[in-house]
């Protein structure tokens, strides 16, 4: 059996449906009870308590764990989390880390995060690590005004990443969680260009079929609309990333093909995906 965490997220719920249909007893935690595919079973859990992790992972032989981003500066709790599933049996853990830690390993949330890798590496289970770039579903933080206003505000219009597909993830995630040759694998996932925030946008008006228009905003207000949903702290190295990302930072990496034989998927592919959000 498999446990998912983050199972009802962008990363989680294609890596849940994918492992429940290659066959494998997957069980999906979240805080909130969600529905999950058919032969899933579901236990609601808060990994800011690892011991109450307890009943999803008893049985399991493999972890995928995701840490949400309220968590990152929370000291020992997600390490902790990688002792419970030793204990229970379970024998690899596939860990969600972020690129960040490589390329800013001086920013708070990323020393926190990297104590987690630490932690996995050091815990004489098998693991892989996973450490994507910027999310291609971050465009969801323009849902809303796209809805009510056909606008995206957004700073630093004209400078690009090359962001990932959150479906790319999880289909690494699920290759690591069944593929003994992952063990010890450190895989750094991006998407196949660079895309500025303004090409997103119009690559989300063109699945869309109209316009949408681009505002740009500063710094401190992107900071502001951010804190809302995410540690200040966890704002500003994101910004740090997205104002002036490093030439590490602005690399297409090779490892979503080496990984999955198969090129990474390009932003207008997750967006004709998801366009029922921007509707
Ligand atoms: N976005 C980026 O650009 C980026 C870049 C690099 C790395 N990352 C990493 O990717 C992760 C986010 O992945 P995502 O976009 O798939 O997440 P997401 O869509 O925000 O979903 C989060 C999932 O985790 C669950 N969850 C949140 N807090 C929880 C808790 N305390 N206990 C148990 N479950 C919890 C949520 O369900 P409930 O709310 O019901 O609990 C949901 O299933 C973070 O670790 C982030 O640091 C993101």
């Amino acid at each position: 059996m498999i446990v998912v965490t983050g199972a009802t997220g962008n990363v989680g719920r294609p890596l849940t449906r994918a492992l429940a249909e290659a066959g494998r007893q997957v069980t999906a935690v979240s805080r909130h009870a969600a529905a999950v595919p058919d032969g899933v079973r579901h236990v609601v859990a808060d990994l800011a308590e690892p011991a109450g992790l307890r009943p999803a992972l008893a049985g399991a032989k493999a972890l995928f764990l995701l840490l949400s981003g309220d968590m990152h500066a929370a000291g020992a709790g997600p390490a902790d989390i990688i002792g419970e599933a030793a204990v229970s049996g379970v024998r690899r853990v596939v860990l969600l880390s972020s690129q960040g830690v490589a390329t800013r390993p001086f920013g708070p949330t990323r020393i926190a995060m990297r104590a987690v890798e630490d932690v996995l590496r050091e815990s004489g289970l098998e693991w892989a690590i996973l450490r994507p770039g910027g999310f291609a579903s971050n465009a969801l933080w323009w849902a809303e005004s796209i809805r009510a206003r056909r606008v995206v505000a957004a700073p630093f219009g004209d400078v690009g990443v090359p962001i990932i597909d959150p479906a790319d993830i999880a289909e690494v995630a699920a290759a690591c969680l069944l593929d003994d040759r992952h063990t010890g694998g450190v895989y750094e996932l991006t998407g196949p260009e660079v895309i500025t925030p303004r090409r997103q946008a119009e690559a989300i008006a063109a699945a869309l079929g109209s316009p949408v228009r681009f505002q740009d905003l500063t710094r401190d207000e992107a900071k502001a609309a951010m804190a809302q949903s995410m540690p200040a702290e966890l704002a500003e190295d994101t910004l740090d990333i997205l104002g002036s990302p490093s030439p590490a930072e602005l690399r297409v990496s090779p490892d979503v093909q080496r990984v999955l034989g198969h090129a990474p998927r390009p932003f207008a592919d997750w967006a004709a995906r998801n366009i029922a959000a921007f509707r």
